[in-house]
């Protein structure tokens, strides 16, 4: 898989999907990833990418021209542009889910566009957007960050990518509707503070139960909106 980041901030992205298990999973090319400074395809010597609103209104808007560059390019220079699905972060979008990550998973070919100041022209939403896509029900001061937790969440997902210290069939989300129960490593005392007796008992049916009754009690506390009653 190949995703390409389009953003003014390119280190916001290159830096933290460097780390951990997204940067090696790029160092044993499972995925390739490439970040992209938008004004590359700005013209002039200020390389400006934003004007004003019309009609009015506060701010100023990412313009046509260097993204409708920016995306052309990128799409021609990749192979399977054919199936190139791309990607618009912005507050006004889709709220991301685990199945929108499951689903850009199956893609062969990302361009995530980073939004900024008020937004980008709407003729590149209707023109070149497959997807617009939000983190969450709050404004960020610019979409890099909202790509980055949007690439974490899809390149760990891809084949080979999590180790086997880390899985991802049985975690929440996966599991629509319920949280993940309570877990605990050593010690099994800390400062008098007891690991529950039940997953010290070798009893898999027990525990297993316990896992279901904790995590039906975790959800209902800290996302009643998941449960059904
Ligand atoms: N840009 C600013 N806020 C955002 C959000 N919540 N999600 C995606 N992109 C954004």
């Amino acid at each position: 898989m190949r995703i390409d980041i389009i953003t003014l901030f390119p280190d916001m992205v290159q830096v933290p999907l460097g780390q951990s298990m997204i940067g090696r999973a790029q160092e044993k090319n499972l995925v390739n990833i490439q970040v992209h400074q938008l004004r590359d395809w700005a013209e002039g010597k200020w390389q400006v990418v934003d004007d004003t609103v019309y009609g009015g209104g506060q701010g100023m808007l990412l313009q046509c021209e260097p993204l409708f560059n920016a995306v052309a390019d990128l799409k021609s220079k990749n192979e399977t542009s054919s199936d190139s699905y791309v990607v618009l972060m912005t507050p006004q979008g889709r709220v991301f889910k685990q199945q929108i990550a499951v689903d850009l998973g199956k893609h062969e070919h990302l361009i995530i566009i980073c939004g900024h100041y008020e937004g980008v022209d709407y003729r590149v939403v209707e023109e070149l957007v497959d997807l617009e896509l939000s983190i969450g029900d709050y404004v960020l001061t610019n979409g890099a960050i909202a790509a980055t937790v949007i690439v974490d969440a899809v390149v760990r997902l891809l084949p080979e990518v999590l180790g086997n210290e880390q899985s991802s069939v049985e975690e929440s989300f996966s599991n629509p509707g319920l949280l993940e129960a309570p877990a605990y490593t050593k010690p099994a005392i800390f400062r008098g503070l007891e690991v529950p007796s039940v997953l010290l008992s070798g009893d898999h049916a027990k525990i297993s139960a316990w896992r279901k009754e904790q995590a039906v009690k975790r959800t209902k506390k800290n996302r009643p909106d998941l449960t059904q009653d």
